[in-house]
């Protein structure tokens, strides 16, 4: 893009304030600019600018009328691991095993976040919680992709593939890529791991002029995880779904230590309900707890997300003392690629534009980087669930809390959602494991340790193992290995020890 064609393009949105030290620039710095300036779409930007200084304005009382027409979705309706019995269970797992051993299912990881509040530099699927294995969340991602195909290969005598769909950003991409170079695509086929780029938007001030983050450079923010649906069309991967055959997709958020990834159960439960959209949800822990739910407004499915419900709303109860709004989202859905095609094609531009109100480093009029100590921009998102709305047979299914769900999202020294507490709870659920499988631990003086069959979330387990998702994908397989064994603590069980213990039976 030329120069010329930029300032046009600036001028028709009322952004020239944009190229204010175009002068200052060095022919290098210039070439970037212009770029970035390019991929701005004229009709958008504006519209863009506009509605961000807009909304920010009305944000507050929007909201309270949201709450007011908010109703719970009736016990009935959710699908629920604890309500059902084994044969119930047992009967969904078989339907999603089957499913996927007919190549039609596919997961879809949404991985172009920033994670800021984390506080680290690379993206979140990279981060190593301190499990004995050392694993980052991405190998065991990727592990329990190998042993979901081995379980549907093993139950139906085929060879079939889960292909890996990952949505990335500009952030996000090349350190991702590399990852997964690196570390050989933790033994997955590399054409089966797609990556793909999200859009990013300009983050704006409450005068709706675009912030500049450098001279040469606009503050960009990627469009939200709702970003996904234009994503898919931008790079043709509805398309190569279908290609692959793949008829459901499990949509989910990288920082869930517990994800079941292309869970059966699941994927079997929203297959038999018929349904084309469907979300996992765990029962809310404590009012303020910072998760969207799952509700009504004015009869249609919809998530209000923590950040906008009023908190008198959250606090609401029931009869008997339980949350009104207790089903927690936890950013696990299931989509039919016909319903992602129709959202893609008809819907995409009725989503919801959700606004944060953030403090965006900027650059003054004298060219001086500025860290504000006060919100002074707007960021503007989609989020993936407000599809629900669009959805013709929409189901929930609540899963139990210490299986399935278990988020990084602070740092260490936060009270909750850390790499600590995240660690404890895959090593709280694999000690479970243990013990139903009729395993024993003892310590490394050879005493024997006493069972505990709950640990509270703010303590490690009496014994520290570890299961490679490569031997056991949620507990299945470990009785034939570990019935009667008096284990050391630490013990990881991976495909090695597995095989020493198959061996030493
Ligand atoms: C999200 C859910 C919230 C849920 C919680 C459970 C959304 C909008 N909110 O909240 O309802 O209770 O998880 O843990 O889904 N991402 C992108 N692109 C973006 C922004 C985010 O791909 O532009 C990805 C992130 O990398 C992450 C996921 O979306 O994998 C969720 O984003 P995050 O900001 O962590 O959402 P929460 O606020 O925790």
């Amino acid at each position: 893009m030329s120069f010329e064609a930029a300032k046009a393009r600036l001028e028709a949105a009322g952004q020239t304030h944009v190229l204010q030290f175009w002068e200052e620039l060095s022919a290098e710095e210039r070439g970037t600019f212009l770029e970035e300036i390019s991929q701005l779409q004229p009709d958008e930007l504006v519209k863009h600018c506009r509605e961000a200084a807009a909304s920010a304005s009305r944000e507050s009382s929007a909201d309270g009328r949201l709450d007011e027409r908010m109703q719970p979705v009736p016990s009935e309706f959710i699908g629920s691991v604890r309500k059902s019995d084994r044969e119930t269970l047992q009967k969904w797992e078989n339907e999603g095993l089957l499913q996927i051993s007919q190549d039609r299912v596919a997961v879809l990881l949404l991985a172009g976040g920033q994670g800021t509040r984390l506080g680290v530099s690379y993206p979140k699927g990279m981060y190593n919680v301190g499990l004995p294995s050392g694993k980052t969340l991405y190998q065991m991602q990727a592990e329990r992709i190998q042993k979901v195909q081995e379980l549907a290969n093993v139950r139906h005598g085929c060879r079939c593939t889960v292909p890996w769909y990952i949505m990335t950003s500009e952030f996000t991409l090349g350190p991702t890529e590399k990852f997964f170079k690196d570390n050989k695509y933790f033994g997955l086929c590399p054409s089966n791991v797609v990556m793909f780029e999200q859009r990013m938007i300009p983050a704006v001030g409450f005068d709706g002029k675009i912030i500049l983050e450098k001279k040469n450079k606009i503050a960009m923010a990627p469009d939200g995880n709702g970003g996904l649906y234009r994503s898919l069309v931008d790079n043709k991967i509805l398309a190569d779904m279908e290609g692959k055959g793949v008829e459901y997709l499990h949509v989910y958020c990288v920082d869930n230590i517990l994800v079941k990834m292309a869970d059966p159960v699941f994927i079997g439960f929203c297959v038999n309900k018929e349904a084309d959209c469907g979300a996992k949800v765990v029962d809310k822990a404590y009012p303020a707890e910072p998760v969207g739910v799952v509700c009504r407004v004015d009869n249609v499915y919809q998530v209000i997300e923590y950040s906008e419900i009023q908190p008198e709303t959250a606090e609401l109860r029931g009869p008997g003392g339980e949350l009104l709004f207790s089903a927690g989202n936890i950013c696990n859905h299931f989509f039919t690629r016909s319903f992602l095609k129709d959202v893609a094609e008809k819907f995409e531009s009725k989503l919801k534009q959700h606004v944060a109100i953030k403090k965006v480093p900027f650059v003054d009029g004298e060219g001086n980087l500025v860290k504000p100590s006060k919100p002074n921009g707007i960021k503007m998102e989609k989020f993936v669930f407000d599809v629900f709305q669009f959805s013709k047979k929409f189901v929930a299914f609540e899963v139990l809390r210490e299986e399935e769900f278990s988020p990084l999202k602070n740092a260490d020294g936060a009270p909750l959602d850390t790499p600590t507490t995240a660690r404890r709870s895959l090593l709280a659920q694999h000690y479970r494991w243990i013990l139903a499988a009729g395993g024993s631990f003892m310590d490394e003086h050879n005493k024997p340790i006493a069972p505990k069959h709950s640990t509270a979330q703010n303590e490690d387990p009496p014994a520290i193992c570890e299961i490679s998702p490569l031997v056991s994908y949620f507990g299945e397989g470990l009785e034939k290995l570990l019935n009667q064994k008096n284990l050391k603590s630490p013990f990881i069980l991976d495909e090695n020890e597995a095989k020493n213990l198959v061996q030493t039976a």
